[in-house]
């Protein structure tokens, strides 16, 4: 720990507030003019000598853990989107426990930010035996997955301290973006996609540092939910793995049961414990799904559920339009990216809350920042 905390408090509070670098850092020197019309692309030096194999598998598994596992997540969708090839996503416990079927026409995928965790060591053993193409995406080079994969990419965002994950799900999920965008890069239809995603990487440090400005907010938001056994996010899409992520970290640090849910599963289940008392965050920025979650607003509006929506700047009007609700907006960016911006308030969130609550930010009762045991 001879990292300085600077002006902060906390590691973690130092952490979420060093996104704007971290990100710059993970992105430097990835992201080019480059072939015959100096087109945009994304050069990942660590996998240039496997994009072809990669680009043959018939599928393409994410194994992690955790934080990582849900990085993996809200990557996925554009992954799928990009590459043209299923994304299949396990825990790696579960993937071990199963012994789930790993072929050799597989690239798996080991995302990890120690590059030590025993279950994703032992899934990244499984798959080897099993003939798969292992790629490892991790923040600790010389890591034991770093070294056990045939190839992978370093995260660059520095050493993260905390034991909640905050910087390093940020660049996991840049990293992963980018590995999309080099998986799919020979496709000419998606071309023009793939250069709208490059300029919205490279503006994301900006807007994460303006998300950031939402740290008064959230403290304030954490001020009203101190006292509260629970707290549910709703989210979809690509901001599933953010409604996972956020009610992680509030479990982590702050010791507040939380719960991520999918919306589209809100009707089989989650709608009985909606009332007056229990706090809701709804993810309902602009994509593909706005309509599905202004629907859900309003089905929870109207049982009377006691929300917090955040939503894209300029949409608090419209998403309070059924029922009042606190609205929270954010930055709008491109959609597969959008899960960088929308994690920051949850990642404030959380660190307030365990402020208030006066628990230990840093190390949570009970954790370990790398669980190196089964
Ligand atoms: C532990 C940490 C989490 C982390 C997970 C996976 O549970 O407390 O923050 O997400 O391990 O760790 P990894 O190093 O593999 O990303």
């Amino acid at each position: 720990e001879q990292i300085s905390k600077g002006k902060y408090d906390h590691y973690m509070q130092k952490e979420i507030h060093e996104q704007p670098e971290s990100l710059t850092t993970t992105m430097r020197g990835r992201l080019i003019r480059g072939g015959s019309r100096k087109t945009k692309t994304v050069l990942l030096g660590g996998l240039k000598d496997h994009l072809k194999t990669i680009r043959r598998s018939r599928r393409i598994v994410f194994i992690g853990c955790g934080t990582s596992y849900n990085a993996a997540l809200a990557s996925r969708p554009i992954l799928e989107e990009l590459s043209g090839i299923p994304v299949s996503m396990e825990i790696a416990s579960d993937l071990w426990d199963r012994q789930g079927p790993i072929y050799r026409e597989d690239t798996a995928v080991f995302v990890s930010q120690s590059g030590e965790t025993a279950d994703t060591l032992l899934a990244l053993d499984y798959a080897r035996e099993n003939g798969a193409l292992c790629v490892g995406i991790t923040n600790t080079v010389g890591s034991s997955i770093a070294r056990k994969t045939h190839c992978g990419v370093h995260i660059n965002a520095g050493a993260e301290i905390g034991v909640a994950s905050t910087k390093a799900y940020t660049s996991q999920i840049v990293v992963m973006v980018m590995l999309a965008l080099a998986i799919g890069s020979d496709t000419i239809s998606s071309q023009k996609r793939r250069e709208a995603i490059i300029d919205g990487l490279l503006d994301l440090p900006y807007k994460v540092k303006e998300v950031l400005k939402l740290d008064d907010e959230m403290k304030d938001l954490a001020q009203l939910l101190i006292d509260e056994q629970s707290l549910l996010v709703f989210g979809r899409g690509y901001n599933y793995a953010t409604a996972l992520e956020g009610a992680l970290k509030v479990k982590e640090v702050a010791l507040m049961h939380s719960e991520g849910i999918l919306a589209g599963e809100m009707k089989h289940g989650p709608l009985a414990l909606v009332d007056e008392n229990l706090p809701i965050a709804v993810i309902a920025t602009r994509d593909a799904c706005f309509s599905k979650q202004q629907s859900v607003i309003q089905q929870l509006h109207a049982r009377k559920g006691r929300l917090i929506v955040m939503c894209s700047k300029g949409d608090a009007a419209s998403v309070s339009s059924s029922g009042s609700c606190r609205a929270i907006e954010v930055p709008q960016v491109e959609d597969c990216l959008q899960p960088v911006i929308n994690i920051v308030p949850l990642q404030l969130l959380a660190y307030h809350l365990t402020v208030l609550r006066g628990h230990n930010v840093d190390q949570p009762r009970n954790l370990a920042k790398s669980v190196t045991t089964q």
